[in-house]
């Protein structure tokens, strides 16, 4: 069988010939005898926001730090622009997570730096840039992100839980990645720094043109932004599709999420929707 045949054979491509940022084939998580991921078929779409949605405990986050190549899949392939990352060594991974940006639940900011070290890091760890090129980088991060540059001084304790997702969003985006993953970025928010997130994680990917990743239980928030729904059950992912599509699903366990979330669908006609289908 000659290269070319091997890699038709990979299926790499989607159905439209154009290679996804991120997929997953048959990926399989255990621990022990614990399956955590029963075999996950995810494809997420390039360019727009992508939302894998399901309740506590059925492995989104174990999915999401597979995609990032923080763990190892006991089976199945994990694809990054095609290119499968699961037998990568850890050499090969630093390379391939410089695709990603990372905001983590509960925004993770370094409590000891103030605002401007915390955008920093990422450059001092991962460039040799010197010190003028780094505070002309974290300060047009800032004030892209809608940051006062009065902010830059303070301690991420001092300022609003909407404002930490901001200067996590700023830090994730330091390093100008393909795709930002978002771990329940409204977790733990109230309803109105929800909506907030919501427009930040929206107006990143229109003004960075990055690909989003969101893990997320919040139904509410995920009619708001998503293009494109995956839902996760019990470590599998049951269906895939447009919201207007996830709403009218024929899946008893889909449709069981929903109604449990008591979200009104109409959401998906009104001013709440913040990305045109
Ligand atoms: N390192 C690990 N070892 C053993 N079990 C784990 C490990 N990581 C996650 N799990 C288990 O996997 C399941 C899913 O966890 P998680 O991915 O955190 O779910 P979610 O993010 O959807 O709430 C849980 O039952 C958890 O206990
Ligand atoms: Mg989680």
């Amino acid at each position: 069988m000659s290269q070319r045949d091997e890699q038709a054979d990979d299926g790499a491509e989607a159905d439209d010939g154009v290679v996804p940022p991120l997929r997953c084939v048959q990926l399989v998580k255990r621990y022990g005898d614990h399956t955590v991921l029963a075999g996950i078929d995810l494809s997420c779409s390039a360019g727009e926001t992508n939302v894998i949605i399901g309740g506590s405990g059925a492995g989104k986050t174990t999915l999401l730090r597979h995609l990032i190549g923080l763990e190892k899949p006991t089976s199945g392939r994990v694809e990054v622009d095609g290119d499968d990352i699961a037998p990568m060594s850890e050499f090969e991974l630093n390379r391939v997570r410089r695709k990603f940006g990372m905001v983590f639940q509960y925004a993770a900011l370094l409590d000891s730096l103030n605002v401007y070290e915390n955008v920093a890091f990422p450059l001092r760890e991962h460039t040799r840039k010197g010190e003028a090129e780094i505070r002309r980088l974290v300060l047009a991060k800032l004030d892209l992100l809608g940051l006062p540059s009065r902010v830059a001084s303070l301690s991420p304790a001092e300022i609003s839980g909407g404002m930490r997702k901001r200067v996590g969003l700023a830090r994730a985006l330091m390093l100008d990645p393909k795709i930002i993953v978002y771990d329940e970025p409204t977790s733990g928010l109230d309803p109105l720094t929800t909506r907030t997130v919501d427009e930040m994680i929206e107006q990143a990917r229109r003004q960075f043109g990055v690909t989003n990743v969101v893990i997320s239980h919040d139904m509410a928030s995920t009619f708001r932004i998503a293009h494109r729904v995956h839902v996760l059950i019990r470590g599998r992912i049951v269906e895939s599709g447009a919201p207007r599509e996830i709403i009218r699903t024929k899946n008893d366990a889909v449709r069981e999420f929903i109604e449990a979330a008591g979200v009104d669908p109409a959401i998906l006609e009104g001013e709440g929707r913040l990305v045109k289908d």
